[in-house]
């Protein structure tokens, strides 16, 4: 079976990250402004949520293995929108992001890179499944539209929260940027969710439905202890206030695909289900935070506990011992093993230019991109 979808739908994705790439390209973190006027307030304030989300946005290095695993027959532009679009810029946010939690007393991020689980290999084989093999690219996209249009409610909270301390330099040339790319990532999956609801069978929408309420979480929360972070990060940003609301906006281009049948459903029970946990969980957490001798805990908003690495060090997530970069009072300096990390160990056809930016397979002298698979 041809695993390129043709079509008008096609024709339009491909020009929606056309676009992306052209007009929103990897973020140069030389562009970013590391000043810092209160550092510790900030650390109180943001840096669990900083560090939560550079984690997650680095995580997408595994994210990319994931989805090589459980799309054995991605379409074309899937494949080329995962690991040729999204993943750079995915990416340069963490790296932004790691900057500044280093820059203000946090440990470096320590993201899973590489473990692809079990339940997901069992879900790359069942892939080549004709029954069952347009599920996980559904699966997918509706993952892609929350975790997206969460990103893009966490980074409005978080660039309100940082001019509100006066922290304008971060704001300005770090959130700002990254918030920016976050709607494109979203219509992506929005538009790919929407062509392929319309082409499921009635009993394909009904498994889509049942495996979605079984297999929700949030974002970079895959254990309890994740959980209880991102419980953390609703808290800091006062999402936790209403968390019924903020389930609403993320979940509502889902409920308008999958739900549309339950008439006056706001917000799906897994979802609400799902983030109420994560609050209590940090909640419970709270002590242990206290214990552990950081300042403050879930209800006075403070950090929580991190992880063992030593502050101030920025280490290779893939190896553990190369350093990445520098950071300074005001400025980020990449070595050369960052650009190498960055671009260049995703595998075939990635390489970097003099000033650091990826060239990508599949895309023509002209700048336009192939709906072909990369070579
Ligand atoms: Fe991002
Ligand atoms: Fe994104």
């Amino acid at each position: 079976m041809s695993t390129l979808r043709t079509g008008p739908h096609d024709v339009r994705l491909v020009e929606h990250f056309e676009r992306l790439y052209l007009q929103h390209p990897p973020i140069d973190p030389r562009s970013v402004d590391f000043t810092v006027r209160r550092p510790r307030e900030l650390q109180e304030r943001y840096g669990a949520v900083l560090a939560y989300l550079a984690r997650v946005e680095l995580e997408v290095e595994r994210n990319v293995l994931e989805l090589d695993t459980v799309l054995p027959n991605a379409p074309d532009v899937d494949r080329i929108f995962y690991r040729d679009v999204w993943a750079p810029q995915e990416e340069r946010h963490g790296v932004i992001l790691d900057a500044v939690t280093v820059q203000i007393g946090e440990r470096s991020a320590m993201p899973d890179l590489g473990s692809v689980s079990t339940k997901l290999k069992v879900l790359g084989v069942l892939g080549h499944l004709d029954t069952i093999q347009d599920l996980t690219p559904m699966l997918y996209y509706l993952t892609g539209m929350t975790t997206e249009r969460s990103a893009v409610v966490a980074y409005n909270h978080l660039y309100d929260g940082l001019i509100a301390l006066d922290e304008t330099a971060v704001a300005e040339t770090a959130i700002a940027p990254i918030r920016r790319q976050e709607p494109g990532h979203y219509a992506f999956y929005q538009l790919s969710a929407r062509r392929l609801w319309s082409e499921l069978s009635g009993w394909q929408r009904y498994l889509v439905r049942w495996l979605r309420s079984q297999s929700f979480a949030p974002v970079g929360a895959n254990d309890e202890r994740q959980k209880a972070a991102f419980g953390l990060v609703l808290n800091r940003l006062d999402i936790d206030q209403d968390l019924d609301g903020f389930a609403a906006q993320v979940i509502r281009a889902e409920r308008e695909l999958l739900w549309a049948h339950r008439q006056g459903l706001k917000v799906p029970s897994y979802v609400t289900r799902a983030l109420r946990e994560a609050v209590e969980l940090a909640a419970l957490d709270a002590p242990a935070t206290l214990k552990s001798g950081h300042r403050g805990a879930f209800v006075a908003r403070s950090a929580p506990r991190r992880h063992e690495q030593a502050p101030g060090r920025s280490t290779c997530w893939r190896s553990g011992r190369q350093k990445l970069w520098q950071v300074s009072s005001s400025s980020y300096e990449p070595t050369r093993s960052s650009c190498e990390r960055s671009m260049a160990h995703r595998g075939e056809g990635h390489a970097c230019n003099a000033s650091g930016d990826a060239t990508i397979p599949g895309r023509s002298s002209s700048g336009r991109f192939s709906t072909r698979s990369p070579s």
